[in-house]
């Protein structure tokens, strides 16, 4: 069973990232969608609150899981039996450092591949925290985030700002 990894942060979960799932589940046996924990950055979402968000956008993709993980990623990849790991690239500036990681990664594990793919034209130019701007200066989020999470973006928004 070909099984690959799609690591990230999700915060939250964009059209972006969205894409990238829906093409990995076509070529994968299993796609494993998962949310480092701890990691430097100030997430604006909980771990669970991500992971309820990537659950309801994949809910019809019968060989996506979502979970989480901490430490190196290539411990966790040991850990579910997977071989792959999947990233998206959206320009040029995102490859340095993607490279960096890719080769550190193979570094500690060999074995460990990383394959990455471009994301759609359309959705080159998201990220989250670009989402997350947009959605805390009161913007229209439809076509950046799945339609089923947008109330619920906005909700906690306004909860934060009391
Ligand atoms: O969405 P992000 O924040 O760009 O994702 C970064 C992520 C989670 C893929 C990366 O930080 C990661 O794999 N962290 C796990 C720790 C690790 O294994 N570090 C060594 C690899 S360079």
């Amino acid at each position: 069973m070909k099984i690959a990894v799609y690591p990230g942060s999700f915060d939250p979960v964009t059209n972006g990232h969205l894409d990238i799932i829906q093409r990995a589940s076509k070529i994968f046996d299993k796609v494993i969608v998962s949310i480092l924990q701890n990691s430097n950055k100030v997430p604006m979402f909980t771990v669970e609150e991500r992971i309820y968000f990537l659950r309801q956008v994949t809910k019809n993709l019968d060989n996506v899981e979502v979970d989480s993980f901490s430490g190196l990623l290539v411990n966790y990849m040991k850990q579910k039996s997977a071989k792959v790991i999947i990233k998206g690239l959206r320009a040029v500036s995102d490859f340095e450092y993607e490279f960096q990681m890719a080769l550190m990664n193979n570094k500690l594990n060999p074995e460990i591949e990383t394959l990455f793919m471009m994301t759609s034209s359309k959705y080159s130019y998201l990220s989250s925290s670009i989402v997350k701007e947009v959605a805390r200066l009161r913007g229209c989020l439809k076509g950046l985030v799945p339609d089923e999470i947008i109330f619920e973006i906005v909700n906690k928004i306004r909860k934060t700002r009391g």
